[in-house]
């Protein structure tokens, strides 16, 4: 008796420790429903992902190639993050047609603007491939030998799948390698901008509130999906038709309240909670600190020119945007790593499992040899990302990467080719370098300086040098460079020959480049760097499988990797840090409380404010006349999932995922339900400000809205 209810209560120690945490595989969620109903949800595992009948997984789709959308009328038309649809607005703004800065609405069918090379991704479906892919393997084979092998099955099966159909295959390995599935699927090239809100909504709070809560970022775009006269994919055509989806969201009006059921259904990229001790060590508290000290630099310079004038905003604007957003989620990544002590945890696992292997030969040695592959990796790891975060970091060196690559080209056709292209950049890169100078001046410098400081630039000189006098040799090489002189780099190019190579390679910014180079890319040391990644991913999946029949009573999820996946939970606050607890939803109230016109991420739209001070809602406000905006729930969830539909126990499209709060980015490799939140636009925000903002009605009547 006594040891049923042990085992009883670790069974419940057991799935209370996986709530929330997971991202699923839609074929296999059978094994989830009875959990995900128990937590509210009221439609079954064959609603969600089905292969003979349309269902929700029909609506979901990987929308170009890192963000998810889904489809919400019968119409072809899609939602997504801002964040996600950006480089398309950006694409098509123009000063006189600024839709980044002022928003832009189709008002009819025609004015909808093609994006070429935007594609959108439908599962058709997906299948376990293992014993296919695996087939002749043997336990004898090096890690060589069966990557060659696994690699020709998989094309053997792509192609006979693809064969006769309009449809493109893929192979995913999961669990290491452990099992392999394939995704069949559609892929539509006819995509079109249809709407999107003005910066000051899209990306309300820029990047001074990018993964943090309390959020109010409208953080949407839609586009709508063309397709052929079969309702197929086609290229774009101007008679082409708006597809029709096989499913589209119903969209819930009623709202979300805390403690209500939700999932999200969608694409996340890539997460690593099954790696070990020492691989927590060296992401969370080797490398991030190197990065985040390395971008520190580089913000600090773009932003003080940022504050300078609108152009030198809009200019730096989007690189800033990608910089800060590594740069601080690794910051909330490091410290909950180390709140929760994710180092010691990881230990004290291995020490289990150890425990457990000790008579089993094929797991006894696995976790010293991952231990043994993560030393020889680590040194050479670093200096990768020194070279990526430190010596790329200015657009000097990064020019003298491409001038190195012309000077190293002896291929007359091709030469003639980059020298013309690199004429034309020139041309746009010295229009402002009276300005931009100052700020990549210093970047190189000071990003240089740091690395020589911390011993990775032994080529600036010995240690025993000064500062002082390192920095002056980094300016000289700066100031002394032909890359950055446009009069002379011009006339160079002018009559470039490859028998001027030498000059160029005699050029200090090259010279530089080629140092650092050499040191981190060093042949020997990068064969030891790919040997060590191909020990660990060969032990990684003995490993995992070890994991898998040490706790046979758990089902694991497998890492994300960027295929169609399902996570569920419920909408929480939580208590960030003593004496605060943060609720689970924001409102307009909190975008007037942010606003301020001096400061570039909190000005408010004049036409919103108007809208606010009547309570002017429509239908998308509360019973007490408040204006929802975000809200957030225990979903795991990570890059990739922008854009992912937030759905009911119902089914119904709720909100779209757009984020994750800092205090839990930490997710991708421990997730911790009393911290991990992801961030949602509620869609009634997102309704309103098509409806009653914009005026584009006739968008959100395509929908099918329910009460
Ligand atoms: N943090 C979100 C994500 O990882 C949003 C990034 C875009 N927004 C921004 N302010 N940079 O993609
Ligand atoms: N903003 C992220 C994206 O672009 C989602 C946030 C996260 O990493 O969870 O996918």
């Amino acid at each position: 008796m006594k040891r049923i209810v042990t085992l009883l209560f670790l069974a419940a120690v057991c799935t209370s420790a996986m709530a929330d945490e997971g991202m699923w595989i839609p074929m296999l969620l059978g094994r989830n429903e009875a959990d995900m109903q128990k937590a509210g949800m009221r439609i079954s595992a064959k609603d969600i992902y089905d292969i003979n009948n349309a269902c929700l997984k029909d609506a979901v789709l990987l929308f170009g190639s890192g963000c998810t959308g889904e489809y919400v009328s019968p119409e072809g038309l899609l939602l997504t993050n801002h964040h996600c649809g950006y480089s398309f607005i950006v694409r098509h703004s123009t000063v006189e047609h600024d839709y980044l800065t002022h928003g832009f609405w189709a008002m009819s069918r025609d004015q909808e603007i093609p994006c070429p090379g935007l594609t959108v991704t439908r599962l058709v479906r997906m299948e376990d491939v293992t014993d296919m892919v695996l087939e002749g393997v043997t336990s004898q084979m090096s890690e060589g030998e069966r990557s060659a092998l696994v690699e020709s099955n998989i094309k053997k099966i792509t192609a006979k799948t693809e064969s006769g159909t309009h449809y493109k295959a893929v192979i995913k390995p999961f669990y290491y390698g452990n099992q392999y599935f394939m995704y069949v699927n559609e892929i539509f090239q006819d995509v079109r901008l249809v709407g999107a809100p003005p910066s000051n909504i899209g990306k309300f709070g820029g990047d001074t509130d990018n993964w943090m809560w309390p959020r109010h970022t409208g953080d949407f775009s839609m586009f709508r999906v063309y397709a052929g006269d079969d309702n197929k994919p086609a290229p774009y055509s101007p008679s082409n038709k708006p597809y029709k989806p096989l499913k589209h969201l119903e969209i819930s009006l009623s709202g979300v309240q805390e403690g209500d059921f939700t999932f999200v259904f969608g694409y996340p990229g890539t997460t690593q909670r099954y790696v070990t001790s020492d691989a927590v060590e060296l992401d969370a508290n080797i490398e991030n600190p190197i990065r985040i000290d390395l971008r520190t630099i580089r913000l600090r310079h773009y932003n003080n020119a940022m504050n300078q004038s609108p152009a030198q905003r809009l200019k730096y604007a989007s690189r800033v945007a990608s910089i800060a957003n590594g740069w601080k989620k690794w910051q909330g990544e490091t410290l909950g790593i180390n709140r929760l002590k994710g180092v010691e945890q990881k230990q004290a696992f291995e020490q289990r499992y150890q425990q457990w292997a000790a008579d089993k030969p094929q797991y006894y040695n696995v976790l010293q040899q991952l231990h043994n592959a993560y030393s020889q990796l680590r040194p050479i790891e670093v200096e990768l990302v020194y070279f990526s975060e430190a010596v790329l970091a200015s657009d000097f060196m990064n020019r003298a990467n491409t001038y190195n690559r012309l000077a190293n080209n002896d291929n007359e056709e091709e030469v003639a080719e980059l020298v013309e292209k690199l004429r034309n950049n020139n041309e746009k890169y010295f229009a402002d370098f009276d300005q931009h100078t100052i700020v990549d001046r210093a970047i190189f410098v000071e990003t240089f300086l740091y690395m020589w400081k911390a011993g990775y630039a032994p080529y600036l000189g010995e240690t025993t040098m000064t500062e002082a006098a390192v920095e002056k040799r980094l300016g000289k090489i700066y100031d002394g460079s032909l890359l950055n002189n446009p009069e002379k780099i011009n006339a160079f190019l002018k009559n470039y020959t490859v028998k001027k190579a030498a000059k160029l390679k005699n050029d200090p910014a090259i010279q530089l480049y080629s140092q650092a180079y050499a040191l981190a890319y060093d042949p020997q040391k990068l064969a030891q760097y790919r040997r060590a990644e191909q020990d660990i991913r060969r032990l990684m999946r003995t490993y995992v499988k070890g994991m898998m029949e040490m706790q046979p009573d758990v089902n694991f999820f497998p890492d994300a990797n960027l295929t169609l996946r399902v996570a569920y939970g419920h909408v929480a606050g939580f208590r960030p840090k003593d004496g605060v607890y943060y609720k689970p939803y924001s409102t307009l109230q909190g975008i007037m409380e942010k606003e301020n016109p001096d400061i570039y991420d909190y000005v408010v739209e004049p036409q919103l404010k108007k809208l606010y001070n009547s309570r002017d809602y429509g239908r998308y406000g509360t019973a007490d006349k408040q204006m929802p905006v975000g809200f957030i729930a225990t979903n795991h969830t990570t890059g990739g999932n922008s854009g992912s539909p937030v759905l009911n126990a119902d089914g119904r499209l709720i909100g779209l995922n757009f984020d994750r709060c800092w205090e839990g980015t930490m997710s991708d490799l421990l997730f911790d339900p009393d911290y991990c939140r992801n961030i949602c636009l509620d869609i009634r925000y997102c309704l309103f400000i098509i409806d009653k903002f914009a005026g584009a009605k006739h968008l959100v009547d395509e929908m099918t809205l329910v009460q």
